[in-house]
């Protein structure tokens, strides 16, 4: 599968966790998740879903191994820390370290994606660019 392909089922998969916090708040009126709500929306739909369509705009990007890396840090990533940030806000103090170690490797997912665009060649010519 493409790696577009694959932010993209990811991308959708937190849309489902985020949304469903989303309406646990609303309905509840217990606002207390907003962190884990707009994270799961932002980190997890928003920003998976644009390095999709990155990638699917750029082929040649999308062909190095190492979107490979930034996809497996992301999303691993995210699986630590937007469960965890959830206990957090329920109260259960002790995620927070297991949030502060997702955090940090999904961050380490965009620095990889971040040196992926910056040291593309021939980025903005030959068709490829935005
Ligand atoms: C079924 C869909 C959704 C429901 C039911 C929902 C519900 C909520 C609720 C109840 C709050 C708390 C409001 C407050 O206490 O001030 C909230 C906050 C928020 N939502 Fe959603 N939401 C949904 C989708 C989304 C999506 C798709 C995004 C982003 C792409 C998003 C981003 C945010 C953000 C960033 C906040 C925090 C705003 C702040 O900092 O005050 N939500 N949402
Ligand atoms: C590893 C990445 C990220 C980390 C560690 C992080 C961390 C944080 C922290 C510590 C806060 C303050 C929460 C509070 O005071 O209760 C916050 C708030 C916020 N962040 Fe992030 N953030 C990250 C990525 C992002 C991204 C990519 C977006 C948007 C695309 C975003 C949107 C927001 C918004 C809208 C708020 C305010 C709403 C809220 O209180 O939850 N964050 N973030």
């Amino acid at each position: 599968m493409s790696i577009s392909s694959l932010f993209f089922k990811g991308a959708v998969l937190w849309f489902v966790a985020g949304t469903s916090v989303g309406m646990q708040m609303g309905l509840s009126g217990n606002h207390n998740f907003i962190d884990a709500h707009a994270h799961l929306n932002l980190l997890g739909w928003v920003s998976s879903a644009l390095f999709g369509c990155f990638y699917k705009l750029h082929p040649i990007i999308a062909a190095k191994r190492r979107t490979w890396v930034h996809f497996t840090l992301y999303n691993a990533g995210l699986a630590l820390m937007l469960p965890s940030l959830y206990l957090v806000q329920a109260g259960y103090e002790w995620a927070e370290p297991l949030m502060q170690i997702g955090s940090t490797l999904t961050w380490a997912g965009v620095i990889v994606f971040a040196i992926l665009v910056v040291t593309a060649p021939g980025l903005g010519k030959n068709g490829v660019g935005i």
